[in-house]
């Protein structure tokens, strides 16, 4: 099911963040979201999620900072019980461990709080709970960005693997280009809470029209970062 909106926006303070925003993303398409740090990203993602959710639409959230999906009063494991549950799932011990083999955290204490854990540890387990299902679409918010760069590139390696024998579309929202131009075939440039650019990755990268993305491209060195 292709997955479009139309008018998405959203204001705090009496100030609008996001302008009015059109979306749509292809059964299976891998989007990112690029743009200079506060140009409204996560505004974006969240304001999309929530659109989403309330017409039925499944999508897994892995946001920017695990804090954001963790309780600190909670034990990993009811965090890991409460997202199956949500999917109405059955709990399942092979797929838990399977999941938690594929992101490098199968030896942690689920009966720890999250402050138990590192913040890379707890971001991967964030990740793990988002590939339980198969949502229509996952949105990940700086999947990598409490990671080292070995485990980043393994995580990213990992994605690619689950998304490729499931329709699950992926937007990728990132400030970091280089990134975003290995993982996705398409690329949304924000500037000042709009959409200013949306192109095919290898056409942007080759010819960026405007000047936000003209400035991301202008820096090359990230054609050397590992994912
Ligand atoms: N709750 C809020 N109240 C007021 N302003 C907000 C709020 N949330 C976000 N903003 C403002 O909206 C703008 C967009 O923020 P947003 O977090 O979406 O940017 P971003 O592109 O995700 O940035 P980053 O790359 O740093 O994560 C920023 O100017 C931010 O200050
Ligand atoms: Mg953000």
């Amino acid at each position: 099911m292709t997955i479009t909106l139309f008018g998405l926006s959203a204001t705090r303070s009496g100030r609008p963040i996001l302008h009015p925003t059109d979306i749509t993303i292809e059964p299976g398409a891998r989007v990112g979201l690029v743009g200079a740090s506060g140009s409204g990203k996560s505004t974006l993602g969240h304001t999309l999620i929530d659109a989403l959710r309330a017409q039925g639409t499944t999508v897994a959230h892995v946001p920017q900072s695990p804090d954001e999906a963790l309780d600190p009063l909670r034990s990993m494991g009811f965090h890991w019980r409460e997202a199956e549950r949500a999917l109405h799932l059955a709990p399942n011990p092979a797929r838990q461990a399977k999941l938690f083999e594929a992101l490098n955290i199968s030896g942690a204490n689920l009966r720890k709080r999250p402050w138990g854990w590192s913040r890379g540890m707890q971001q991967r387990f964030v990740i793990a709970m988002a590939l339980i299902g198969t949502p229509d679409l996952l949105v990940m918010d700086e999947p990598t960005s409490a990671l080292d760069p070995v485990v980043a590139a393994q995580t990213m390696d990992l994605l690619d693997r689950y998304l490729a024998d499931r329709h699950t579309a992926l937007l990728l929202i990132t400030h970091d280009l280089g990134l975003a131009a290995r993982r996705v075939s398409r690329l949304l440039v924000m500037a000042q809470g709009q959409v200013v650019e949306d192109a095919p990755t290898l056409q942007m990268l080759a010819q960026p029209q405007t000047k936000q993305a003209q400035a991301l491209c202008a820096h090359r060195n990230w054609r050397t970062l590992p994912c």
